[in-house]
């Protein structure tokens, strides 16, 4: 196959409604960073492009919920995951943002052009209106019954619950999720995108074209929705939030966020470009490029059918060569979940393991969903920690470097004479090197990063075998032939680690004394010159502990039942206290004597309490909700050995213990039977 003139390369642009997790990381993210790198060792010319998708309701509907604006909420995510990117190691050319001039110069030109090409369809069509809060209502801004399970909280284009996809007027009993008001049905224009026509014109046909050189599930995707057919695709929406819709006299009209999106891309390029002096359009318009979108599956239809029709229907551009999309990941057997905090989220992981972003890219990349969806586990991430990068390529690294320090000072020996087994092991590495060229050209990551880990593999066995520490009085010769081997190997596995645990591939060539390698070296036996000198042995990896594992699966669990016990209006539990600090409380038995209501205040009441110890004043905020006459001669539980306060001016003598459910009821705490005043609660 000829090699492309240059590659563009684009990951899904993340919402910016929220921070990212490794589902997100391991569906496009990393994939995408392991191809450019590799790329980039390869000296080929790649725009790696992303950026922050800041448009869309569940933006607005958060917004809304916080009482902030839009902007505001995208301000904070773009940089937060902006940052969660580098900390990983995500080495984008550029992380733009839709919410720029630029993005909104580009996807209104390309609008236009196609409006103006009369590629649009016009309808007028009946939308749901809230009348209270004078707008249209998108899809998202819709909640009722779902026809298909009962559920009563399903969404104008889907249910969560059971997954179907909807349209608002199948929803049962609707309400406008802004007023909580039934809308009514109003006349609105929009334009539609004629997918049944490129369909039968071209759409199908290019598909099919790529039924052997996409991946599996992104090809069946594809033709599942085609043997469905396609339908025209509104691209304007009812809304105040995202890109105007720039023809006619259109108030309150934007690009639907799909449409915009992935016109990110394009003004992401632009703007990368205009900074290092490059040509956008070679990028996007040369057939000589090869564009590659890396995306979770829930972007199939987008990327594959409708970007590209949008593409083609624009006509000054080249369609993408491979989608190469990922299933999705889930977190100890259970679904990633940001609803249910069931996550590993990458700011939260930078900062406990800032030495560990190579471990989790390893197991991640070692559990790629690319087939379907798959798992990871913190006790995945020890043994692969442990046993494969601590155990094997940690181990043979060190040993290489701690032997070159004691029989040659840190200089790299010459070779003597090559063995057969020299020439068989760097006969292995060559063929490593090859295949794993093979499997990042044909997106097979998980298969890639066990092939790259070979090389550390082929380093262990080759010293454990040779047992040069076992050789020197007798032969010092092959100690120094096995020691150059050695370290040529170490250099090889500098560069083949490079695309997927960078930080690893930093330190060791640091530790060889070296710079970045160009990829066409990796497996060759004269990468460093005899003479050459290393540094001083170090370790690679640290291993992880039993313990470290306990705490995070601990920590999910707990945040899931704080999440919970939050969603079914239970305040989350507090820190334990010792048994002797429950006992220091003196809690009592008492009876409410007298009552009255503190004057200019709601909720305060005065009582007086007889506890069997004494009798006092307490002043208890149950006023909203009791009368004096309610609470007279009641028995309560009462904590007597508090300090006294002073509220209202009054001196309060002790505390009444009521329970409080989520609505703020409050319930007195009471013996089941009358009993004796002052009896001891414990
Ligand atoms: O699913 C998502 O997170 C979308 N924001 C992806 C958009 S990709 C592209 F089209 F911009
Ligand atoms: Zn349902």
């Amino acid at each position: 196959m000829k090699e492309p003139g240059r590659y563009l390369v684009t990951a899904a642009l993340p919402y910016a409604n929220g921070p990212l997790h490794i589902g997100h990381i391991a569906g496009a993210y990393l994939p995408a960073d392991i191809y450019v790198r590799y790329l980039r060792l390869k000296g080929r010319d790649v725009a790696f492009i992303c950026g922050s998708d800041e448009h869309g309701v569940p933006i607005t509907l958060r917004a809304r919920k916080e009482g902030i604006s839009p902007q505001k909420i995208v301000d904070k995510y773009h940089a937060i995951n902006k940052k969660g990117f580098e900390d990983l190691g995500i080495e984008f050319d550029i992380y733009h943002r839709t919410s720029a001039p630029l993005h909104h110069k580009t996807a209104s030109d390309f609008f236009r052009k196609l409006y103006e090409d009369g590629e649009f369809i016009e309808k007028e069509e009946e939308q749901f209106f809230d009348e209270q809060e004078n707008q249209f209502l998108a899809d998202r801004y819709i909640v009722g019954t779902c026809p298909s399970c009962g559920y009563d909280q399903a969404y104008g284009d889907q249910c969560e619950q059971c997954g179907t996809s909807l349209s608002p007027k199948e929803l049962i009993n609707p309400v406008s999720a802004l007023s909580g008001n039934k809308p009514q049905l109003r006349k609105t224009k929009h334009w539609y995108l004629p997918l049944d026509r490129y369909q039968e014109e071209w759409l199908e046909e290019w598909i099919d074209s790529h039924q052997n050189d996409w991946k599996a599930n992104v090809y069946g995707q594809c033709k599942s929705w085609l043997n469905q057919k396609l339908h025209p695709r509104a691209v304007t929406r009812d809304l105040e939030w995202g890109v105007p819709v720039p023809v006619e006299d259109t108030d309150s009209k934007v690009l639907y966020v799909w449409f915009d999106a992935p016109i990110g891309y394009i003004s992401a390029t632009r703007a990368w470009a205009e900074e290092k002096g490059k040509d956008w359009e070679k990028y996007w318009k040369d057939e000589d490029t090869s564009m590659i979108h890396f995306i979770g599956k829930d972007n199939i239809v987008f990327h594959c059918l409708i970007f590209p029709s949008m593409l083609k229907a624009h006509g000054e551009y080249i369609l993408p060569d491979n989608v190469p999309a990922n299933e999705f990941l889930n977190l100890e057997g259970d679904k990633l979940s940001t609803s249910r905090n069931w996550a590993v989220w990458v700011n939260e992981f930078v900062e406990q393991f800032p030495d560990k972003i190579d471990v989790l890219r390893y197991t991640l990349a070692a559990n790629f969903p690319e087939q379907k969806d798959n798992d990871f586990t913190w006790k995945d991430f020890q043994n692969r920690n442990n046993n494969e990068l601590v155990a094997v390529m940690g181990n043979f690294i060190n040993r290489a470097l701690v032997l070159t320090k004691k029989y040659f000072n840190r200089q790299v020996p010459e070779v003597k004479e090559l063995t057969d087994y020299d020439r068989v092991t760097l006969e292995r590495a060559r063929a490593i090197k090859n295949d794993l060229e093979d499997r990042i050209e044909h997106y097979k990551f998980r298969e890639a990063v066990k092939i790259a880990m070979d090389m550390g593999r082929l380093g262990n066995k080759y010293l454990a075998d040779t047992e040069p520490w076992s050789l020197y009085e007798k032969d010092p010769g092959r100690v120094a032939t096995v020691l150059n081997l050695s370290l040529q190997l170490a250099a090889s596995i500098s560069i083949v680690i490079e695309p997927f645990l960078p930080f690893t591939a930093e330190k060791l060539r640091k530790f060889l004394n070296i710079s970045k390698l160009d990829w066409g070296l990796a497996g060759q036996s004269n990468i460093l010159e005899a003479g050459h000198e290393v540094n001083k042995p170090q370790h690679l990896f640290q291993k992880v502990e039993d313990q470290v594992v306990e705490q995070q699966v601990e920590k999910l669990q707990e945040a899931r039942r704080k999440k919970e016990q939050q969603e079914r209006g239970v305040e989350p539990a507090k820190e334990n206290i010792s048994f002797d600090d429950f006992t220091r409380l003196d809690i009592r038995v008492g009876e409410i004597l007298e009552a009255e209501k503190v004057p200019k205040t709601r909720k305060l009441m005065k009582l007086k309490v007889d506890t069997g110890l004494d009798t006092r004043t307490v002043v208890a905020g149950i006023a909203e909700q009791f009368s004096p006459e309610e609470v007279r001669g009641r028995q309560v539980s009462i904590a007597v050995n508090l300090d006294p306060r002073r509220i209202k001016g009054i001196e309060s003598q002790g505390m009444i213990l009521m329970a409080e459910d989520a609505e703020g009821r409050l319930t007195f705490l009471s013996p089941g039977t009358k009993t004796q005043r002052g009896a001891v609660v414990k």
